[in-house]
Formats: structure tokens, sequence, C-alpha cells
């Protein structure tokens, strides 16, 4: 478990209940002064714990009395709500408004990590790859289609095909897709070689989607497997769970499918995935450096029946960017 995700989770649930409860307090504060017979009504209420205590010492038929006072406390609290409404107020506008309901901003419910919980800790885990990988320097703008000008390749169907209007159309899916992205979007294969701006495009996917507040976590299968094998075997339990949050993330954006070591447990955790995912109608986009072919010989028929039938695949052609960077910086 990475214990400065899960505090930093918990930190920002926290912060949301002490946001909700020093809301309250100064709608409280606002109200007392607005409206003066509000002064009686808290004084009322803060007393009925006081008279419940001593209701119970003193005996006598505790539960009629229990009940008298409950009724009082109702009626104070109804009153307090129709002079709230009287006086042009919401009648929950003394209420604590906290963002979850199930566990008021606790990050626990019955005993167990709430999913406002587990959704933070995820949207934590992703502002951490936006730290950490080059995020920020990807993004649609700096993608330019100049570098596919000019330039022809023979598809896997023996057709010649123009790399600048085939990339021209791959660039206005990715922005179409991103702007878009719901949880009716599709999922996207990107195939092609090296260099040709995969990386650049899914990266550029991410900060767009992220942007209009969907969680998105992005990372190479290698990492990702990495990470979901040594959270599987380790001795203790771990908090956080790779796996299921690339199960329900809304957009998971698998990098260099096929760099990975085809072991059992990649191949059927990759399985799962994208099994899981489509079943659960969760989009998902993966690159990979492989050919039709070749994804075809190295995974099992249960993975590529899926990845062929329920993805779109998206073209890549070109020849290597980073080798005519490099050139044009000499
Ligand atoms: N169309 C493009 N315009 C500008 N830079 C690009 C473009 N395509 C790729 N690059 C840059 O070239 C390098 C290689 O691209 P990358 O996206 O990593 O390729 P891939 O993932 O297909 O191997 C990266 O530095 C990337 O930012
Ligand atoms: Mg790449
Ligand atoms: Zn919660």
């Amino acid at each position: 478990m990475n214990e400065s995700i899960f505090n930093e989770a918990m930190k920002i649930i926290q912060s949301r209940r002490f946001k909700a409860i020093s809301e309250q307090e100064a709608r409280s504060m606002e109200i007392d002064k607005k409206i003066p017979e509000f002064a009686t009504i808290n004084q009322q209420l803060a007393q009925t714990s006081l008279k419940i205590l001593s209701a119970i010492q003193s005996g006598g038929n505790v539960q009629e009395k229990l009940e008298t006072l409950k009724q009082n406390n109702l009626t104070a609290q109804e009153f307090s709500k129709s002079l709230l409404v009287e006086n042009g107020y919401p009648a929950d506008y003394l209420d604590t408004h906290y963002q979850c309901d199930m566990c008021s901003d606790t990050g626990y419910y019955d005993g167990h990590y709430c999913d406002c919980l587990r959704s933070a800790i995820a949207f934590v885990g992703v502002a951490r790859m936006q730290r950490d990988t080059q995020l920020k320097l990807c993004s649609f703008e700096q993608f330019s289609l100049k570098y596919y000008e000019g330039k022809t390749v023979i598809d896997s169907n023996g057709m010649e095909r123009d790399c600048y209007k085939v990339m021209k159309s791959t660039l206005s899916k990715c922005i179409e897709y991103a702007s878009h992205f719901g949880n009716t979007s599709e999922s996207m294969l990107f195939v092609g070689k090296a260099g040709l701006g995969k990386t650049h495009l899914s990266l550029s996917i991410a900060k767009a989607v992220l942007e209009t507040g969907h969680e998105v976590i992005y990372d190479s299968v290698i990492n990702l497997l990495a990470k979901i094998e040594k959270e599987h075997f380790a001795k203790v339990e771990s908090d956080i769970d790779t796996l299921s949050l690339l199960l329900n993330v809304d957009l998971l954006i698998l990098d260099d499918l096929g760099t990975e070591f085809d072991t059992p447990f990649n191949v059927s955790t990759v399985y799962n995935i994208i099994n899981t995912r489509l079943n659960h109608n969760k989009p998902t986009i993966i690159s990979t450096n492989l050919t039709f072919p070749e994804v075809k010989s190295r995974y099992a028929e249960r993975i590529t029946s899926r990845l062929f039938a329920s993805y779109t695949a998206v073209p890549f052609y070109g020849s290597d960017i980073r080798l005519m960077k490099k050139k044009e910086s000499i």
C-alpha cells in the first residue's frame, strides 16, 4: 500500500467534512442574527439531551417522559423548518450538507472504506500520474500533422495509404472522443509502429478527459501489471487495490500492450481487465506497437476476439517522429 496516496486521499475526505461542518456553523450564525426566534428554539433543542438524562435518572415512567421529549423536540425541529421557509430559506438550510450521504464524509461506511474514499484514492493516483509522466508536455495542440505529410505506407491489406490523411482523421477522432467522453464512449485500440504518436495522443486524451471532471488512469501495461502483481502476492493485504481501480475508473488507458512478459499471471490479468471493463461498458484505450497478426499470435483467442470485436481500431501510420525530431534539432 502506498501510504502517502492513502493519507492524501483521507485528507481530501476530511477537508470535505470540515468544510461541510464549518459551512453549517456559518449558516447557523447567520440565521441566529436574522431570525431572533431561533435563539429560543436552539436553547430548547440544546436542553433536550440534558432533559433526557434527568428523565432517566428521576425514574418513574421513563418511556413516557422520553416520548414527550422526543415529540417536543420534533415539534421544535418542525417549527424551525417552517420559520426558515417563512423567511425565504430552504427547509434544510441548517442541516449539515455532507458531500457523501453514505459516510458523512468520514471515509468509512459500515466498517469499510466508503466508495468516496476509494474514488479519492483513485483520484490521488491519477494526480500522481499527471505529475509523474510527460502529461504536461502532451496536448492536441502540440500534435502536428506535418510529420505525416508526403508519406505513404502499404497497409496489412496491401493497400497504399496516405499517412497524412489517416493521421488527420485519427487526430480528429481523438479530439472528438475526448470532448464527448462519457460512459457510452467506445473502447479504442491504437495500432502502429513505435514513434508515431500513440502515447502522445493517449496522454492528450487523458488530459482533456480529466479536465471534464472524469477520472482517468494512464500508465504502461508493464507498470500496471507490476503493481497488481506486487499487491497480489504481498503478505499483508494492501489498502490500495490497483486492479479494482483499473476495473472501475471512468477511462483506463493502457499503453504499450505487448511489451509485458507473457506469464500466466499477466495474461489472465490483461484478460480480466479487458473483459470486465467491456462487460460493465467502461471505455478503455489500449495502444500497441504490435501489428494485428502479431497481436493474434501473441494473445489467446479469448483476448483477441474481444479486442477485435469490441474495440475500434485506430491506425497510426508514418515514420518514427522521435527520429525526425532528433534530426530537426541538430
Ligand atoms: N504528431 C506529432 N507532433 C508532435 N510531436 C509528436 C507527434 N507524434 C509524436 N510526437 C512526439 O514524438 C515522440 C514519440 O511519440 P510517441 O507518442 O511516444 O510515439 P508512440 O507511443 O507511438 O511510440 C514523443 O516525444 C511525442 O511527443
Ligand atoms: Mg508509446
Ligand atoms: Zn463516503
